[in-house]
C-alpha cells in the first residue's frame, strides 16, 4: 500500500502532513512520488489566500480519474480549509471522490477515520478536535533538520486574516514536553530544530515564555542549530533578542512579518504596531547581531491603501533593507472585517502596478545583499542534491539563504562549512571548506 501527499500552505502544514506521513507508516504505508502508484492520497489544504483554495478545488477534480480507476482508493482531504463549514459542503456536493476530511485538530484519528471508510465504504467527514499533545511523537529516521510545535491559534485577529477563524483560539503547549522532544530528537542525530507556532512570542507555559523555552532547546545538548516561525513585532521583547545573541547556534536569521509600511493601513489591518515601533524592533535586531538577516511578509492592495500608503511601504523597504520577502496580493477571506470593506476594495490594476513596484525595489536589495556574502564563510546543513545540478548539493546557512556546492549525496545531513564565491538574487554558490576525502558516510 502507497501513499502521496500534496501540501499547500505554510510550514504548520508541511509538518501536519509529516505527523500523517508518520501515522501512515505505522499503518504499514510506503510513500511514493507518483501520484499513479498511491493507493492513498491525501491533500493538505491552506485557506489564507483565495488562489491556494482554488487550486485545491483544481486538483480535486483532476483527481477524480485516479480516484475512480481502481476500487479501494481512498481520496483524503486535511488542513485549515476543511475547519470551515463552507468547503466541507462545497466537498461533500461537488467532489464525490473525496473519502475522508479532517481537521487540523484531529490529525491523531487518521487510523481510526480510515478503519471507519473501510468497514463501512461511507464517506467520513470529521473535523470535530481531539485532546491532544500537539507534537503527536512521532520520529522521521534519517533527519537531520525537525519541525517542533510549541503552539497553535492566535488570538491576533488581523483584519485580513482567516487563521484564527479555522486554526482557533492560542494555546501552548507545556515546556517540559518540547523540551523533551527536543531532546530525543537531538540524541537520534537532528541537528536543526525549526520551533514553530502561529505566533511564537506569544508562547507561555505558566512563567516559561518564549524567549525562556528558546534558551531550554538551545542548550539542549547536540541541537546545533535552532530555528523558529513566526513573530509577531508588536511582541518581539528585548528578553527575546538577547537570548538570540547569547546563543550562537541560534539562527542569526528573523522572520518579522511587516504587512504594510503605512500606520493608516497597520491601524486598518489590526497589527497593533507603527512603522516606527516596526523600525525600533529592526534597530534592536541589528544592534544586537549586526549580521542578522531580516525576512518578511508584505501585503499589497489592502482595501483603502492609497498611493501615499503604498509609496510609504516602498520606503520602509528602502530602509529596513530585507534579506527576503513574501509578497502578496490582498485577498478577501469571508467572514474577515476588512473583507466587508468592499467599496474601498484597490481595483486589480492598480494592485498589480504596485506589486510589480514592490518587487522592483526589493529585488536589486536581495540581489546587492548576496552579492556582499561574497567571501564570507558559512555553514549550510545540506539538505539534498541541487535541483538543477546534480554534482552539486544545496542547504541553508544560519541567516536562512539557500547555498548551492559541488559535492554528492554522502553531504546529506552535514553541517558542512562553505565559503561563498558566488551570488544571484535568490541564492548563493560556494565552495567546500573541507576535503571532500575526510566526509563521513550518511548517517
Ligand atoms: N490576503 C493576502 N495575503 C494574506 N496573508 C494572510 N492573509 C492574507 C490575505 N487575506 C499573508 C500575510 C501573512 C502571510 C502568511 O500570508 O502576509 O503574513
Ligand atoms: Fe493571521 Fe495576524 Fe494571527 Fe498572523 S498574527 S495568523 S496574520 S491573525
Amino acid at each position: 500500500m502507497k501513499y502521496h501527499i500534496i501540501t499547500h500552505g505554510c510550514q504548520m502544514n508541511e509538518h501536519d502532513s509529516e505527523r500523517i506521513a508518520f501515522l501512515l507508516e505505522e499503518m504499514g504505508y510506503e510513500p511514493t512520488a507518483q501520484r499513479d502508484d498511491a493507493d492513498f492520497i491525501l491533500m493538505n489544504t491552506c485557506l489564507v489566500r483565495e488562489n491556494a483554495e482554488l487550486k485545491v478545488y483544481g486538483q480535486l477534480g483532476a483527481l477524480k480519474p485516479w480516484h475512480d480507476e481502481r476500487e479501494g482508493r481512498i481520496l483524503a482531504v486535511s488542513g485549515c480549509m476543511m475547519q470551515t463549514g463552507p468547503a466541507q459542503e462545497t466537498i461533500q456536493k461537488k467532489y464525490p471522490q473525496v473519502d475522508l476530511v479532517f481537521g487540523t485538530q484531529n490529525i491523531q484519528k487518521l487510523p481510526e477515520l480510515i478503519a471507519r471508510h473501510r468497514a463501512t465504504g461511507e464517506r467520513v467527514f470529521d473535523t470535530t478536535p481531539v485532546e491532544e499533545d500537539l507534537a503527536a511523537q512521532y520520529r522521521k529516521a534519517d533527519h537531520q533538520f525537525a519541525y517542533v510545535n510549541i503552539m497553535t491559534g492566535c488570538n491576533n485577529f488581523c483584519t485580513y486574516c482567516i487563521v484564527p477563524f479555522a486554526r482557533g483560539r492560542e494555546s501552548s503547549r507545556r515546556a517540559i514536553d518540547v523540551v523533551r522532544e527536543v531532546e530525543r530528537l537531538a540524541a537520534d542525530g537532528t541537528k536543526e530544530i525549526m520551533l514553530l507556532g502561529q505566533n511564537v512570542n506569544s508562547y507561555r507555559d505558566e512563567d516559561v515564555d518564549f524567549p525562556a523555552l528558546l534558551a531550554r532547546v538551545a542548550e539542549v545538548p547536540g541541537v546545533e542549530r535552532v530555528r523558529f516561525m513566526s513573530s509577531h513585532p508588536k511582541d518581539l521583547s528585548d528578553a527575546l533578542i538577547q537570548v538570540m545573541a547569547s546563543h550562537p547556534n541560534v539562527e542569526r536569521h528573523f522572520h518579522l512579518p511587516l504587512q504594510s509600511g503605512s500606520n493608516a493601513v497597520l491601524k486598518a489591518m489590526n497589527r497593533k504596531y507603527t512603522r516606527e515601533q516596526y523600525l525600533d524592533r529592526v534597530r534592536a535586531l541589528r544592534a544586537a547581531m549586526p549580521e542578522i538577516a531580516l525576512s518578511t511578509d508584505i501585503i499589497v492592495g489592502f482595501p483603502g491603501e492609497t498611493e501615499e500608503d503604498h509609496r510609504e511601504t516602498l520606503e520602509l523597504c528602502r530602509e529596513v533593507e530585507f534579506d527576503a520577502a513574501f509578497t502578496f496580493i490582498y485577498s478577501p477571506r469571508p467572514g474577515t472585517v476588512a473583507a466587508k470593506r468592499v467599496d474601498q476594495f484597490v481595483d486589480a490594476q492598480t494592485t498589480a502596478r504596485r506589486f510589480q513596484e514592490l518587487l522592483d525595489v526589493l529585488y536589486p536589495i536581495f540581489a546587492r545583499k548576496n552579492h556582499e556574502a561574497i567571501g564570507q564563510e558559512v555553514r549550510v546543513l545540506v539538505e539534498g542534491i541541487s535541483k538543477n545540478d546534480p554534482h552539486r548539493v544545496s542547504g541553508r546557512d544560519a541567516q536562512n539563504r539557500l547555498v548551492h556546492f559541488p559535492g554528492d549525496e554522502r553531504l546529506i545531513g552535514q553541517m558542512a562549512p562553505v565559503k561563498i564565491t558566488e551570488a544571484g538574487s535568490f541564492a548563493l554558490v560556494g565552495e567546500p571548506l573541507f576535503e571532500t576525502s575526510t566526509l563521513s558516510a550518511k548517517r
